[in-house]
């Protein structure tokens, strides 16, 4: 008899717990509200690319921003922000303006003051910047904010990225990786122990990972397979030693400055054919936008996603499911397309 009473009685307690649980994501409005937690978006220097739209995503709801930007490129950005050059890409939807807080230059194929060589030192875009690599630039943030709640890796860098993996030399292949996965590794290694518990890390990724895409060279596509590998290996290691979440998002193609750079093929760069690529061939026929991966991102970071560490989140309107290219010539005639719908 007892025992017939505990058993609904423990079903009762355990039903009042989740609905607690319901309730507390109500309250809080899905962990929509970060108003107080502080954001450090790495690889920032123009309104164009996603850390900007993730920044963008994290201020509309309240987070304070903070940015990391490649000292080469420092000074145009820091000069463009304060002439007011992004201030209609600074407008948030409620018509309050987004203000990065604090811009620290961050070279982040460096991680001590060390590693630094004479020529970045002479360098005269590095002149006058008394520090920027990873392990400096966290004590910085440690000193002005304590502790942060988001880590965004948004940077890529393959001096090679033009040429074919087939013939990509030794340096350029260790530099992409070092540019553009490792350099993750470092930031979790030296922002880690200054990250709250339930603080979120996020990285970008591209499919050229996982499947072929030619013209996306110079060990740029295996520094991606690294960085999507390292999302999962340091899921487990910053879960268990800082309470904080690690994921990558692949994002589907966008004209960014660094995308830009990438192989011209006549007229049309690869940016432009892949965007293109995608629009004809992806489940989803419609332009991708920076705000897409910006909203995406900011799902991954805030306490919605607060059970979701390790993955890889493809948002680029489908393309990666893909196995056949709709458009290509060998299919002429003889495919039952469906028309696009247009939202
Ligand atoms: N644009 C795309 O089509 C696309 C697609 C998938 C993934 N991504 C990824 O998104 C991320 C952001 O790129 P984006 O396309 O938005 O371009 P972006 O130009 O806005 O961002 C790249 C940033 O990296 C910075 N950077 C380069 N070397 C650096 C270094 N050593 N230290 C610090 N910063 C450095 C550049 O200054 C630049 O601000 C990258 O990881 C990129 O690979 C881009």
């Amino acid at each position: 008899m007892l025992l017939l009473l505990l058993v609904p009685c423990l079903g009762f307690q355990q039903q009042q717990v989740a609905r607690r649980a319901r309730m507390m994501m109500s309250s809080t409005a899905l962990g929509a509200d970060l108003t107080g937690k502080v954001a450090f978006i790495a690889g920032v220097a123009d309104s164009t690319g996603y850390g900007w739209a993730i920044a963008k995503a994290l201020a509309e709801a309240g987070a304070t921003i903070t940015v990391g930007t490649w000292p080469p490129v420092l000074n145009i950005f820091k000069s463009s922000l304060e002439k007011g050059k992004f201030d209609e890409d600074c407008k948030l939807s409620d018509g309050r303006m987004m203000t990065i807080e604090k811009v620290y230059p961050l070279d982040a194929v460096f991680d001590y003051p060390d590693d630094v060589p004479p020529e970045i030192i002479e360098n005269k875009r590095y002149a006058g910047l008394e520090s920027f690599t990873i392990s400096e630039v966290a004590s910085q943030i440690a000193k002005d904010y304590g502790k942060i709640d988001f880590l965004v890796h948004s940077l890529a860098n393959g001096p090679e990225v033009t040429k074919p993996l087939l013939e990509t030399s030794r340096k350029g292949y260790l530099a992409a990786n070092s540019a553009s996965a490792y350099s993750f590794v470092s930031m979790l290694q030296h922002m880690g122990p200054i990250m709250h518990q339930g603080g979120a890390a996020l990285s970008l990724t591209y499919v050229a990972s996982e499947t072929v895409i030619p013209g996306y060279g110079g060990g740029m596509s295996s520094a991606k397979a690294a960085l999507e590998s390292d999302t999962r290996t340091l899921a487990w290691e910053a879960g268990r030693k800082y309470g904080v979440r690690v994921n990558t998002i692949s994002a589907g193609p966008l004209k960014s400055r660094a995308a830009s750079a990438i192989n011209k093929k006549g007229e049309r760069g690869f940016i432009d054919l892949a965007i293109d690529y995608s629009k004809t061939n992806a489940p989803l026929a419609k332009d991708l936008f920076s705000d897409d991966i910006g909203a995406s991102a900011f799902f991954l970071l805030s306490p919605m996603a607060r059970a979701v560490t390790g993955v890889t989140l493809y948002v680029d309107n489908g393309l990666h499911v893909m196995g056949m290219a709709i458009d290509s010539q060998a299919l002429d005639g003889g495919l039952a397309v469906p028309e696009p719908v247009t939202t």
